[in-house]
């Protein structure tokens, strides 16, 4: 292992070629591209509203899932203007389902916005985006780089792990974060700062991802010091999680039919607006009996089956276990008051945070998945 002196020795040694790295990631980006539903076509400019729109869809959410809510947003309101127009509840109808839904408040918020007071177009600063409801440091820069070619790099975990690989940052995130935004910028070309970042973006995708990245497909690999050390995965450097306090709790899978009732958390607070089946409170001093006292009740539902072992799940703060419980419901049963079914087949498209997604399949005997 080298010193953090020596790190910062070769580093700036490695910077004295860098000028060839924003060529070489434009020349991949160019036969590599993603062909996503919001992106211009090559040589084409970017619409500022599907780039708006998608970067705030994409913000927590997967450009998987994001993909048919921009194609029907963009169907139903395909201006900002339109939009604007919109109720907040036509708005908020149409998210359904993509989660944290004070995204689409301020989405509607935003659109109402820059009819109002700009004239239906959008600022094409950072400083003026910044300026308007729901857009952060990170989107701001997002769309003047891709919508306005302004010359500033958007830092998102993707880049964050490139960049971070590319340098052998050995700081841990999130100090690193003011020294992995300026090494990203190195890699702006000097014009078309948008596909810069797209280039980034997607090569941290597809390529330069968290786990076995497919190194000798990337083209900054010749250059890459934590490939040159064979240390690519153990980056970006991250502070050990502090592990808190365990917590307990039961979650209650009903299923009626082919569905499953689920409910959605409160916009504020921990997976905020995200789906979950009913649950108890999780609490350090939670014992099974009041646990299973906040089970859901419905009528003609079959006795309550406790399944076998536990679901357990890191979240940054906290480890939770959680027991879990099912029943059937009778076809037609109405769910309670701040629940729904959906159909086990849609549940993909809900968003279901990991920890559900681990309740259900340990519910329904299915196959974890990859989530850990
Ligand atoms: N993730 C966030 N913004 C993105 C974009 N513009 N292209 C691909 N992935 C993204």
């Amino acid at each position: 292992m080298s010193s953090p002196t020596a790190r910062k020795n070769e580093r700036s040694s490695a910077a004295s070629t860098s000028s060839a790295r924003p060529r070489l990631l434009l020349d991949w980006y160019d036969r590599h591209r993603r062909r996503l539903p919001w992106r211009a076509a090559p040589g084409e400019a970017s619409d500022p509203y599907c780039v708006w729109l998608s970067e705030i869809m994409l913000q927590q959410t997967t450009v998987k899932a994001v993909g048919p809510y921009f194609e029907k947003f963009v169907a139903r309101w395909p201006d900002v203007t339109a939009l604007g127009r919109a109720s907040q509840d036509d708005v908020l109808r149409m998210w359904a389902g993509l989660g944290y839904y004070s995204r689409a408040r301020n989405l509607h918020a935003c659109a109402v916005a820059v009819t109002r007071d700009h004239g239906g177009t959008f600022p094409d600063s950072e400083a003026g985006l910044r300026a308007l409801p729901g857009i952060g440091p990170y989107t701001a820069a997002a769309i003047a780089a891709i919508a306005f070619d302004r010359n500033t790099m958007p830092v998102d975990g993707n880049i964050e792990r490139v960049v971070s690989r590319l340098f052998a940052v050995e700081e841990e995130l999130p100090q690193a974060k003011p020294m992995i935004q300026q090494l990203a910028a190195t890699l702006l070309a000097d014009s078309r700062a948008g596909d810069s970042a797209q280039a980034l973006m997607d090569l941290g995708s597809s390529i330069c991802t968290p786990k076995k990245p497919a190194c000798s497909l990337c083209p900054l690999n010749d250059d890459c010091m934590a490939r040159a050390a064979g240390t690519q995965e153990t980056f970006p450097r991250k502070a050990p999680k502090k592990t808190g306090t365990l917590r307990r709790g039961a979650a209650f899978v009903v299923t009626r039919g082919d569905e499953l009732l689920v409910r959605s958390r409160p916009e504020k607070g921990l997976l905020g607006g995200m789906t979950e089946v009913p649950g108890s409170d999780w609490l350090a001093s939670q014992d099974d009996a009041t646990a299973k006292q906040q089970a859901p009740e419905l009528k003609g539902l079959s006795p309550w089956q406790r399944k076998m072992g536990v679901v357990t799940h890191v979240f940054t703060h906290f480890p939770l276990e959680l027991v879990v419980y099912t029943a059937k419901a009778e076809a037609r049963t109405r769910a309670p008051d701040g629940m729904r079914w959906v159909p086990t087949a849609t549940l993909a498209g809900e968003a279901l945070p990991n920890v559900m997604r681990k309740v259900i399949a340990h519910a329904l005997d299915l196959p974890p998945g990859p989530s850990s």
